[in-house]
């Protein structure tokens, strides 16, 4: 009898598939918890028909993405009627701040963690083997001396996360509920890291963070910073590119825009996202700049370089938001050429100040409206960023090959995908390419 049991367990501990929605936060958690299951012995399938095992890494941003995390969970748990034997997990930043709530409305979930212990994985599958419900969610950081390797899934980028947590408490966001408090990694465990990732092969390494600018502050050292950070990074040996995600506008140092221009691995690319083009707005959000402050930061990044390319977020439609308020947005776009833009409508989250500025919601029609002209406008802009591009050479990154098509898809310094008619190069090779044309998403170039 035990032996039968204990066969069972090893079989429906066979394979795990793990959907991850999301930030690329969450993406590197994911890459990390699928380090840990693989030295479990577990093996990665892409089909959730076949996993034993099935966790979805959620994302609380606004309550589309919450939707998604409960109408998946609707699938798996049709799949469990079916396969009793299969094990339903739930983590990321849904779970971290409704765990009550998925165990009222998915209660066939069999494993809830948060944000904050990833690292305890291991243990809690081990635990799941018992056949016990479990929810563990702590409220603070959980520390690891445990070292996993990361499953990553890019052959090409490698993310590495910085600092994680948010202080900032933007009137509209769940992250700092969902991440909790800012905290740095140490210098030399990055630097380890990143490292490691060159000796396998990795070409491009994207430093993560909610603010990477804040990088270092809780070390209180004056000497752990984001521009020191690359400094040290830009040393490593070898052929390969450095990027930082993202950038809170009025963090952003002298310093670090100097980093930037001297250390040669690092890509002229900035994500600052704006949110508002309205000075009022953005005093209600709290963000701490105002729209002025904002496009002097822009200026002195464009004065600092030749060429850079700055992107950005916005939101559409925040409570109490004014046409004339609305229209201060897409006017900012223009006046600071942003080169492309992350747009949302706003979408309220629990915890938050401004979910409970319930009198001053704007309808969803007014939301979806300005949503729609505010993507209007970033595409114009987009086209335009991309035209200035024709007739320039630029070195790009291979990050796929389409054998079919006889085209190369790499990736700018910028952050643009280019298409390159030629099978000549592979993955991972650096290339100078002369663009030709482009359309909205991507530019078009031939190699010389
Ligand atoms: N730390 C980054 C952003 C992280 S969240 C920053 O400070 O800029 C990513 C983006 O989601 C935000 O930039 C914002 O544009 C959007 N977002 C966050 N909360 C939102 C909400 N409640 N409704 C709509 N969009 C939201
Ligand atoms: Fe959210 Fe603001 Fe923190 Fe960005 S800075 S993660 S928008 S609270
Ligand atoms: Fe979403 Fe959490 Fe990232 S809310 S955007 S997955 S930090």
């Amino acid at each position: 009898m035990i032996i039968t049991h204990f066969h069972c367990i090893m079989y429906t501990m066979r394979k795990y598939f793990i959907e991850t929605q999301g930030c690329q936060m969450n993406k590197s958690d994911t890459e990390r918890m699928s380090g840990m299951l693989s030295s479990l012995g577990l093996i990665k399938t892409d089909n959730e028909k076949e996993a034993d095992l099935l966790i979805i890494n959620t994302c609380s941003i606004r309550q589309l993405a919450e939707d998604k995390a409960f109408s998946k969970l609707g699938v798996w748990g049709k799949m469990k009627k079916e396969r009793p034997d299969i094990k339903i997990g739930i983590c990321g930043c849904v779970a971290q701040v409704k765990s009550k709530e998925i165990k009222r409305r998915a209660p066939y979930v069999d494993l809830i963690f948060g944000t904050h212990n990833i690292q305890e994985l291991p243990k809690l599958v081990e635990q799941l083997k018992e056949d016990e419900k479990i929810i563990s969610v702590p409220n603070t950081p959980y520390k690891c001396s445990e070292e996993y390797p990361i499953n990553r899934e890019k052959s090409v980028n490698a993310w590495i996360p910085i600092t994680e947590g948010c202080n900032n408490f933007c009137t509209y966001c769940v992250v700092p509920y969902t991440r909790g408090r800012e905290r740095s990694r140490e210098m030399s465990e990055i630097i380890s890291e990143a490292k490691k990732a060159l000796e396998q092969g990795f070409k491009e390494i994207t430093l993560l963070g909610q603010n990477v600018d804040s990088y270092g502050k809780d070390f209180n050292d004056g000497k752990t910073t984001l521009a020191n950070l690359l400094r040290e990074l830009n040393k490593l040996e070898g052929k390969f590119r450095l990027r930082f995600v993202t950038s809170y506008p009025s963090d952003i140092t002298d310093d670090l825009i100097k980093a930037v221009s001297e250390c040669n691995k690092v890509c002229k690319y900035f994500h600052i996202p704006m949110q508002s083009g309205n000075s009022d707005v953005l005093k209600a959000m709290n963000r701490r700049y105002n729209r002025d402050e904002y496009g002097q930061i822009i200026k002195k990044i464009r004065n600092a370089y030749d060429e850079v390319c700055i992107t950005s977020d916005f939101i559409a439609g925040f409570p109490g938001e004014t046409e004339e308020q609305f229209i201060d947005t897409l006017s900012a776009i223009e006046e600071f050429e942003l080169d492309y833009s992350n747009t949302a409508a706003y979408s309220p989250r629990p915890n938050t100040k401004a979910a409970k500025m319930t009198d001053l919601f704007l309808s969803e029609e007014i939301k979806s409206e300005r949503l729609a002209r505010l993507n209007e406008c970033n595409k114009a802009a987009v086209i335009k960023s991309n035209q200035k591009c024709i007739g320039k050479v630029y070195e790009v990154l291979v990050e796929s090959v389409d054998e079919n098509e006889g085209v190369l898809n790499a990736r700018t310094e910028g952050n643009k995908i280019v298409h390159i008619k030629s099978t000549e190069h592979s993955v991972g090779e650096f290339i100078n390419v002369k663009i030709t044309s482009s359309n909205v998403w991507c530019l078009f170039g031939e190699i010389v």
